[in-house]
């Protein structure tokens, strides 16, 4: 590869794809950003009082200090919850957990004991006071940064003060994502996806490292 900037051998895919030509619908202005992940994020009140809320709209925003952005809607219950204890856990259900991502994702704390519906198991951290999910494998305990009401959706940053994963999705100190079966969400159909297989592995197109797609094929859970 090479050419750089302006160079026509930058060009990895050739024109007279099956696409050429395809003509572009204008839509309604959205934030379709697709696919989104599924997380469950756990928080908890002043009084003590523990809620489970789904959440996609959740991204990476800093590597050093690791940090992390959850846009909450200004009306949830779950955004009181936040604000008071300036503290929260996303934790990265399987599939396996997919009833209960749906439950926590339709009905409120505020007239619902979640963790007693969906009888997921509350276990405390070691930085913050909401409580992580057991049967979630990963867990990232967060302390908020930055809360930055934007409209209809509060943008909270956060910083990730500790990670937990189960000991059988660590491989070499690093968690493999295909023995975690996560799930992805379509939010413009509304619809859950499971993550099937692994197409290519990072840096495959210059050559390097491409033994490792074998290695991280998705396994999913027994
Ligand atoms: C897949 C999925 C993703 C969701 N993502 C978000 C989100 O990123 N932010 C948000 O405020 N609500 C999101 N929701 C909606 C809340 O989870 C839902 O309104 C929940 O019942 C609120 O609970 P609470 O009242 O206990 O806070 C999502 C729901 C689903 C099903």
């Amino acid at each position: 590869m090479g050419g750089g900037r302006g160079g026509s051998a930058g060009v990895l895919s050739g024109p007279g794809g099956e696409n050429e030509g395809m003509e572009k619908i204008p839509l309604e202005r959205d934030a379709f950003l697709a696919p989104v992940p599924v997380v469950l994020l756990t928080c908890m009140g002043q009084d003590g009082f523990r809620n489970i809320l789904t959440v996609s709209w959740v991204n990476v925003v800093c590597g050093t200090p690791p940090m992390v952005g959850v846009a909450v809607r200004q009306s949830r219950f779950s955004c009181v919850l936040i604000r008071e204890t300036g503290e929260f856990v996303l934790n990265i259900p399987p599939a396996a957990l997919l009833r209960a991502v749906d439950f926590c994702g339709t009905v409120s704390g505020q007239t619902t004991d979640k963790f007693s519906e969906t009888h997921l198991t509350a276990v405390p951290g070691s930085k913050v006071r909401p409580p992580m999910i057991k049967e979630c494998p990963i867990n990232l305990e967060c302390v908020v940064r930055h809360t930055l009401p934007l409209g209809s959706h509060v943008l909270f940053l956060a910083e990730v003060a500790a990670v937990h994963a189960d000991a059988d999705v660590v491989e070499d100190g690093t968690i493999v994502l295909g023995r975690v079966a996560p799930l992805t969400f379509d939010p413009f159909g509304g619809d859950y996806w499971n993550l099937k297989e692994v197409v290519a592995h990072h840096g495959f197109s210059d050559g390097s490292m491409p033994d490792r797609v074998e290695k991280r094929q998705i396994r999913q859970r027994a």
